[in-house]
C-alpha cells in the first residue's frame, strides 16, 4: 500500500489499522485526505491478506471533528456540489467494501466524522464520544451521505431532530438510538473489541461476509430488489469451495478451513 500523509495504517493478524492523523485539526477531513481514503478503499478490496478494517482517529479528543472548514468556506455553487459528490462517492466505497470495516470512535465525531461513521459497516465509541451534525450551524446540510443514512441508521424521527438541531449526542445516546454496536471506557478497550468481532468475522466464509454487505447495502437502494440481490447471492455461495468445505466440515464434525475461493 502506497503511503499517505494523513493517514497512518498499518496491517497486523489480517486486520488493516488506518488513523486518521490531523490531530492538530481534530482529524478534519480535508479534500486529500479524502483521496487518500479513496485510495486506501480501492486497494483493500483486491488484496487478500486484509479481511477486515479499523478505522480511528489520532489521539483521543476526535475520531474526525468534520470536513475542513478551511476548505468549505469558499465553496461556489459548480464545486460544492462537486465536493459533496466526492464525498459520497469515497464514504459509498467504504459501505459497499466487501471486507468489515469498523470504526472505532474517540471524541468527537461531527460533521463528514459522523457520516465516515456511519459509512462503517459498525461503530463502537468510546464513553467521550460525542456524534453530531452540526453543518446548520455553518449554514450548510450535511453532503457525505449523512442525511440518507443517519435516516436509515435511527430513523425519520431523531435523525430530523438531530439534523436540525446540530446537537451532540454523547455515546449512551447514540446507542440508545441505535447508531453504535457498543460503548466501551477506552480507546483501547474499544480498539480490543473491535479486533474481538474482525477475528470471529474472519474465521467465516470470506464470500460470505461480502455478500451479506451486498444485501444489507440492496435495502436502502432504491433501484434494487433485495430479496433477488439475496437469492443471487444465495445462489453463487453453492459455486464456491467454502459452500463445499463448510458443509462438509459440519458433516464430518470438524472445524471449516475457509479459503475465500
Ligand atoms: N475543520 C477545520 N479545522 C477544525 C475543525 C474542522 N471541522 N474542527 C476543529 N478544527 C480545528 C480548530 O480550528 C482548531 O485549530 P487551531 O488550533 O489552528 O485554531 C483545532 O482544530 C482545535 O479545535 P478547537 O475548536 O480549538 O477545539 P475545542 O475543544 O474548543 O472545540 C469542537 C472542539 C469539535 C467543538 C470544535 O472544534 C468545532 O466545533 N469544530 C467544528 C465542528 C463542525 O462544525 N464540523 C462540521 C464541519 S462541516
Amino acid at each position: 500500500m502506497a503511503e499517505q500523509k494523513n493517514i497512518l495504517f498499518e496491517t497486523k493478524d489480517g486486520i488493516l489499522y488506518l488513523t486518521i492523523s490531523r490531530e492538530s485539526k481534530l482529524n478534519a477531513l480535508n479534500f486529500n485526505t479524502l483521496e487518500e481514503l479513496k485510495n486506501i478503499f480501492n486497494e483493500v478490496n483486491d488484496n487478500r491478506s486484509i479481511r477486515g478494517v479499523i478505522i480511528t482517529g489520532a489521539g483521543e479528543k476526535a475520531f474526525v471533528a468534520g470536513a475542513d472548514i478551511n476548505e468549505i468556506s469558499e465553496l461556489n455553487e459548480l464545486n460544492a456540489r462537486k465536493f459533496a459528490e466526492f464525498g459520497q462517492e469515497v464514504f459509498e466505497i467504504i459501505e459497499s467494501c466487501h471486507k468489515p470495516v469498523v470504526a472505532v470512535v474517540n471524541g468527537y465525531a461531527l460533521g463528514g466524522g459522523c457520516e465516515l461513521a456511519i459509512a462503517c459497516h459498525m461503530r463502537i465509541a468510546t464513553t467521550n464520544a460525542k456524534f453530531g451534525q452540526p453543518e446548520v450551524n455553518l449554514g450548510l446540510i450535511p453532503g457525505y451521505g449523512g442525511t440518507q443514512r443517519l435516516t436509515h441508521l435511527i430513523g425519520r424521527t431523531k435523525a430530523t431532530e438531530i439534523l436540525m438541531t446540530g446537537d451532540m449526542l454523547d455515546a449512551n445516546e447514540a446507542k440508545a438510538l441505535g447508531l453504535l454496536n457498543h460503548v466501551e471506557a477506552t480507546k483501547e478497550e474499544a480498539i480490543a473489541r473491535a479486533e474481538e468481532i474482525l477475528k470471529k468475522i474472519m474465521s467465516k466464509a470470506p464470500l460470505s461476509i461480502g455478500m451479506i454487505v451486498d444485501c444489507i447495502n440492496a435495502v436502502f437502494a432504491n433501484d434494487e430488489n433485495g430479496y433477488q440481490i439475496e437469492a443471487n447471492s444465495f445462489a453463487r455461495c453453492v459455486k464456491s469451495e467454502d459452500y463445499r468445505e463448510g458443509t462438509t466440515a459440519f458433516l464430518e464434525k470438524r472445524k471449516p478451513n475457509f479459503k475465500g475461493e
